[in-house]
């Protein structure tokens, strides 16, 4: 079969021999990458430097790459490089067989029989998010920071059974700063020492010695402790010991974990709030679904599941802002993707935020309309058209940890508190490793009357 072409936009302006489209791509990536969907469709072909890039947003072919021959293609990509500065070799960037030696370690610590150990956990959290909240009430609040405090706290209590907080904000800031670091990396094109970048080093390595010295001094907590394999990450990871179970291996294990499960999480939560508060129909109608379903009572395992109404808005809240925007590939040996012939090293990128905003799949694309996820409308989805999650071997672990957690705290909030935008702070996307609001998401929190 012939070589079907792939159209490719014109160069970087100035240094476009030497950088191609890099720096177009550094400056401003999502909207760069969403004109180039618009401009020249779904399947663009890009050179950052000399490196073939191709930018995938074609659900057949981004079915093809991350699930059908999802072998042929590793995360050995720059993005993932940068990220693994961070995590070391843990289970989120690692390929091959040394990813799945670690995803089969981790896999039983998912299953849904232990949702029964995570429940209390989140119920805590919640708890004290309302208490800090029951602080500020009529004051309008930032909830963005407040978010990701809690999914922290959950992931610590539910993965390592630690209580980060008692760390005081050190875990959080060490963490959140590594995070902020190697976004600026990647938007970083040129190889030039600068002071600026020397700067960031040192503050890069500050925070990892920080990071890996308090980690540390959970695995060592979790050794002297029995072992409990389904509530203890670190001693299902112990369970397994071989001779590559070193200190660096642990502490690489729960470093990925924090990286991959807190501010994906927490994004959900902050966006979801504010496509809800922002929507009076579905407001009342969730309102109204917490009230019938579940009143004053307590979460459990069983009632989680009794939200349909709340699933179908946060499954279109993840469509409008999928925290893990933008995904990376490399193609292991040559191939072919709908019809075009690509060659080993070459990259992809593939962009959840791009796919799920493409009006050939999802029309009025920018619109809020959960019921794109009713029972008889979501099998209509095609595959690869919808991913916040990921699909393939590769697709995310924490998927039924991270919907729980973020169904319970809105229920728990719901029950607790009306609420309602502060429309005066302007809500914009600020596009880093994951989706931010540039500004935050600020609320105005009533407590309810008991009766209420
Ligand atoms: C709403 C919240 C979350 C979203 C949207 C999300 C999204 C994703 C996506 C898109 C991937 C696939 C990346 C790729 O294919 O390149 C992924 C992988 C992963 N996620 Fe999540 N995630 C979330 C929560 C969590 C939580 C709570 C945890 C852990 C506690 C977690 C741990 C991981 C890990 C370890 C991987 C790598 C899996 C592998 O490669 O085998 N994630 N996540």
């Amino acid at each position: 079969m012939a070589n079907r072409l792939i159209p490719s936009p014109p160069k970087d302006k100035i240094w476009g021999k030497l950088t191609g489209h890099a720096l177009s791509l550094s400056k401003n990536r999502l909207e760069y990458m969403m004109s180039l969907l618009n401009n020249y469709g779904d399947f663009v072909e890009l050179k950052m430097g000399q490196q073939t890039t191709y930018l995938l947003t074609n659900p057949e072919g981004v079915d093809y790459v991350l699930r059908k021959n999802a072998k042929n293609f590793s995360k050995e990509t720059p993005g993932f490089k940068l990220v693994s500065d961070v995590t070391g070799k843990g289970v989120f960037t690692e390929s091959g067989k040394s990813w799945l030696e670690k995803r089969k370690k981790v896999n039983p610590f998912f299953s849904p029989k232990n949702k029964i150990h995570w429940l209390p956990h989140i119920i805590e959290t919640a708890n004290e998010l309302i208490d800090d909240l029951n602080r500020s009430s009529n004051k309008s609040v930032n909830i963005c920071p407040l978010m990701t405090r809690s999914t922290l706290q959950i992931l610590g209590r539910t993965i390592f059974n630690e209580d980060l907080g008692k760390f005081g904000d050190i875990f959080e800031k060490e963490l959140n700063n590594l995070i902020h670091l190697t976004e600026e990396k990647i938007t970083q094109i040129i190889p030039i020492p600068t002071p600026k970048k020397v700067r960031q080093r040192k503050s890069f390595e500050k925070s990892m010695s920080i990071l890996d010295g308090i980690i540390l001094d959970m695995i060592n907590r979790a050794k002297e402790r029995p072992s409990e394999p389904d509530k203890n990450m670190i001693h299902t990871f112990l369970e397994h010991a071989t001779d590559e179970t070193t200190e660096k291996y642990l502490i690489d294990q729960i470093k990925t974990m924090a990286f991959a499960g807190h501010e994906t999480s927490s994004n959900v939560l902050s966006w979801s709030m504010y496509l809800i508060l922002n929507n009076p129909e579905w407001h009342n109608k969730i309102k109204a679904e917490i009230d019938s379903v579940i009143g004053p009572n307590e979460l459990s395992v069983d009632n989680l599941n009794l939200f349909p109404n709340l699933t179908m808005a946060l499954k279109e809240s993840m469509r409008l802002y999928p925290p893990a925007w933008s995904l990376g590939r490399k193609a292991e040996s040559d191939d072919e993707i709908l019809g075009h012939k690509v060659k080993q090293g070459d990259i992809f990128i593939i962009s959840p935020y791009l796919t799920q905003h493409n009006s050939a799949v999802f029309t009025n694309p920018d619109d809020f309309s959960p019921e794109r996820f009713s029972e008889e409308n979501e099998v209509k989805i095609p595959s690869g058209a919808y991913i916040p999650f990921g699909i393939g071997p590769r697709s995310c672990i924490g998927e039924g940890l991270a919907m729980m957690e973020i169904i319970g705290i809105i229920v728990k909030l719901f029950q607790n508190f009306e609420m309602e935008l502060d429309k005066k702070v302007k809500v914009e996307i600020n596009q880093k490793l994951t989706l931010q609001a540039k500004n935050g998401i600020n609320v105005f929190f009533k407590r309810k009357n008991k009766k209420d």
